[in-house]
């Protein structure tokens, strides 16, 4: 037996091992892919389930620096999405058979917004006959507003803990974000028993393979039931981008992305696991392939057309223009590339999260 097959012969991996998995290049790659991709079948099947993305504001009272929509880009146009318009994309979510929704958008914490945003929860299970399934992606919020949230309709929450080491995660952020408060954010989603959500970047500066094994194993001892992740894209108008000259590139970026997620796949074979849009923008192709080696979930934006240039979170998004390559014709087009079938009408739950009811 090689290395690769006598690590695999096991999925309870160690630091050491993973990290060695992640380096995988070559025959040793396909090796991992090919088992990710059987184990993805032999647990979950072959769908994958769409997640209709409604990036609701840019608003946001951080200042990550990483991003391109933090508090300190003033060449960001602010926009909120209205009511009408929140509701007409769900509408259309829910006409053509996605399953869920997901509600995205920049920290914001006031009164005003948490109450409209419990609002939409409410019109949103109107509309759909209490069918959508509803994910949100709101930032840190306090336990109670969790609470609201999730009674008006909300089950799932996507919140990335972005870099599960500590002092990574403060070289990322300005010292008046706190990595505990993240912490206890994904702890309160728990214990509300939402469906939870995290994930990282992947090729940020300063981050090592060690990181990124670290990240896996945090992910496992949490016992997440969801994640999404991607490489990191850097942006023009953020402090981090002084550190571009210093970056993988971006095709090694890449390929450290989709081994990730076929390792995660081993590592926790029923969780949910997004082909995230950064995957896709980086490389053409991206999101088929993440699919095809252990990804079930695809989050098509459904942001009206108007506001979608205003979610520049990094350089080279993909689905701004109106080129519509998320209708549902190019989304059919590429869950057949990948191998895979659509999983319409149905809430695509994280089976993982299930197994611990
Ligand atoms: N590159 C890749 N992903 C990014 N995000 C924010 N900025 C970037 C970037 N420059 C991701 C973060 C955040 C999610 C909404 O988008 O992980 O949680
Ligand atoms: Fe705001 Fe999220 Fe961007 Fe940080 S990553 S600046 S919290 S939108």
């Amino acid at each position: 037996m090689n290395t690769i097959e006598s690590i695999l012969s096991r999925n309870d991996f160690e630091r050491e091992e993973i990290v060695y998995l992640l380096q995988s290049r070559g025959e040793e790659q396909v090796f991992l892919h090919k088992r990710a991709q059987q184990v993805k079948l032999e647990m979950i099947g072959n769908k994958v389930y769409l997640r209709g993305l409604i990036e609701l504001s840019n608003r946001c009272t951080k200042n990550c620096y990483y991003c391109g929509i933090r508090l300190g880009n003033e060449k960001v146009k602010r926009y909120m999405v209205s009511d009408e318009e929140v509701l007409s994309a769900a509408s259309f979510a829910y006409e053509n058979k996605y399953g869920s929704v997901v509600l995205q958008a920049g920290e914001c914490t006031n009164k005003t917004y948490i109450l409209q945003v419990e609002n939409l929860l409410k019109e949103i299970m109107k509309l759909s006959n209490n069918e959508l399934g509803i994910t949100l992606s709101l930032g840190e919020q306090s336990k109670d507003t969790y609470k609201r949230w999730r009674d008006a309709g909300a089950k799932r929450y996507l919140l990335r803990i972005e870099a599960s080491n500590k002092e990574l995660y403060t070289k990322l952020h300005p010292h008046t974000h706190s990595y505990e408060e993240r912490l206890k954010c994904l702890y309160d989603l728990k214990e509300l028993n939402y469906q939870v959500g995290t994930g990282v970047m992947i090729g940020l500066p300063y981050q090592s393979l060690e990181d990124l094994a670290d990240d896996l194993l945090f992910f496992k001892s949490f016992d997440i039931d969801m994640v999404g992740m991607g490489p990191y894209i850097e942006h023009k108008e953020t402090p981090l981008f002084a550190k571009h000259t210093e970056l993988l590139s971006p095709n090694e970026r890449y390929q450290l992305s989709l081994n990730m997620i076929a390792v995660l796949r081993l590592m926790m074979p029923r969780i949910n696991m997004a082909a995230s849009t950064a995957m896709g923008s980086i490389v053409e192709g991206g999101r088929e392939a993440a699919i095809r080696i252990g990804a079930n979930i695809l989050m098509p934006n459904l942001t009206p057309f108007t506001y979608r240039e205003n979610y520049f979170l990094y350089d080279g998004k993909i689905c701004i223009e109106e080129s519509q390559e998320d209708s549902l014709v190019n989304l059919q087009a590429l869950v057949t590339r990948a191998g895979a079938d659509i999983g319409f009408a149905e809430h695509g739950d994280s089976l993982h999260y299930w197994n611990k009811q």
